[in-house]
């Protein structure tokens, strides 16, 4: 039987989720939420969702432009086992009193808090953590990306301390005409930046600082890493965990990926939808070491990263399949590659 999914909220990533819950054959995606009328939701029906209202009173104005609307939100909510709710931040926890009254499993997203689930996920780190649990929250697209590369650093060889940048572009591109910085950098003040105390949601027991800023820039965020091993380590041993690691894959400055736009543009020469890249570059020559410190550079991919970590977070909540299979079945749909040329 096809777990049923819902998802609630269609922007950079609802979007996603939606396109990668239906190419999973384990999976049936029920609908999506729709706000109002505009062409994001137009081309939603092009690809053959259901729509279904979020605010009963707009329904009126997709019948105007000839779009079909199957039912209400809590209709939805109904009709699916799980939904995935990629509302903006607070949005997706205001939603949360919904799936209780009807008994559903939801995934939220990294806006929400760790405290609205009690329990956060990524998809090498934790995934037992969530296993048929009612609710999990996907961590951030930078936790994802720090859990991926620092979390299987720490996990294999030992970190003592990371200390993270993360350099953060401001806003997606499909947004970038209502909100944006231009020519300055913006740091956040609070240091440690909340991906810290986030990172430690799903890697446990790292000791992790870390420092962000947004420039005005809206391809991806690009994030530097200084560790501090538990002992000395071989530069050979650093790279063999990263290999080794799903969702994480080597550029190089020799092959001409030289800064965030070649990544942005090897990633639409993959020719997979949008131009996504779910997997987390790291430059191979960036890969220091001296002893026992460790440094590194890698991409994170914002608007893609996430998408197969909640693929793999519905199987966890309603207990389908183990990690290393959903993780597997998860890559081998959406094409995820070790070596991206
Ligand atoms: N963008 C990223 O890089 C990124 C990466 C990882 C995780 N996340 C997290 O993913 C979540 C979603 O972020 P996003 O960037 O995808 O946001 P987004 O692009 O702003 O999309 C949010 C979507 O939710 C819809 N929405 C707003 N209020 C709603 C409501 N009451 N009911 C149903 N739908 C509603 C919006 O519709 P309208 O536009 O019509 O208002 C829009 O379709 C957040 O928790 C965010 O932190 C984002």
């Amino acid at each position: 039987m096809a777990i049923k999914v819902g998802v609630v909220g269609y922007g950079t990533i609802g979007k996603r989720v939606a396109d990668a819950i239906a190419k999973q054959d384990d999976m049936s995606l029920v609908g999506i939420v729709a706000r109002g009328y505009d062409w994001r939701y137009a081309m939603a029906v092009r690809r053959g969702y259901s729509l279904y209202a979020a605010e009963s009173a707009r329904m009126e104005e997709f019948e105007e432009y000839g779009i079909a609307v199957k039912g209400s939100f809590e209709d939805l909510i109904q009709e699916s086992d799980v939904i995935v709710d990629c509302s903006p931040k607070k949005v997706g926890a205001s939603h949360k009193p919904f799936y209780e009254k009807y008994g559903k499993k939801a995934v939220f997203e990294g806006g929400e808090k760790h405290e609205l689930t009690g329990v956060s996920f990524n998809s090498s780190r934790n995934f037992e953590e969530s296993w048929g649990k009612q609710f999990t929250r996907v961590v951030s697209c930078n936790t994802t990306g720090i859990a991926r590369t620092v979390g299987a650093l720490h996990e294999k060889l030992g970190v003592k301390k990371a200390r993270v940048v993360l350099i953060r572009r401001h806003t997606d591109p499909w947004e970038s005409h209502k909100k944006g910085v231009i020519n300055t950098v913006v740091p956040v003040l609070k240091v440690p930046s909340h991906h810290a105390e986030d990172s430690k949601t799903v890697v446990k027991d790292l000791d992790i600082n870390t420092i962000a800023f947004s420039t005005p820039h809206n391809m991806m965020h690009i994030n530097a890493a200084f560790l501090e091993m538990k002992s000395n380590v071989e530069k050979k041993d650093v790279l063999s965990v990263l290999e080794e690691e799903n969702r994480v894959v080597f550029v190089s400055g020799k092959d001409k990926v030289e800064a965030l736009n070649s990544v942005f543009a090897l990633a639409r020469d993959l020719d997979r939808s949008r131009g996504d890249l779910y997997e987390v570059p790291v430059w191979e020559e960036s890969i220091s070491v001296n002893g026992n410190e460790v440094s590194l550079i890698w991409a994170t991919p914002n608007e893609a990263n996430v998408i197969p970590e909640n693929i793999d977070a519905i199987r966890a909540i309603t207990q389908s399949l183990p990690k290393h299979k959903s993780i597997e079945k998860t890559d081998n749909s959406l094409g995820i590659l070790k070596k991206l040329y």
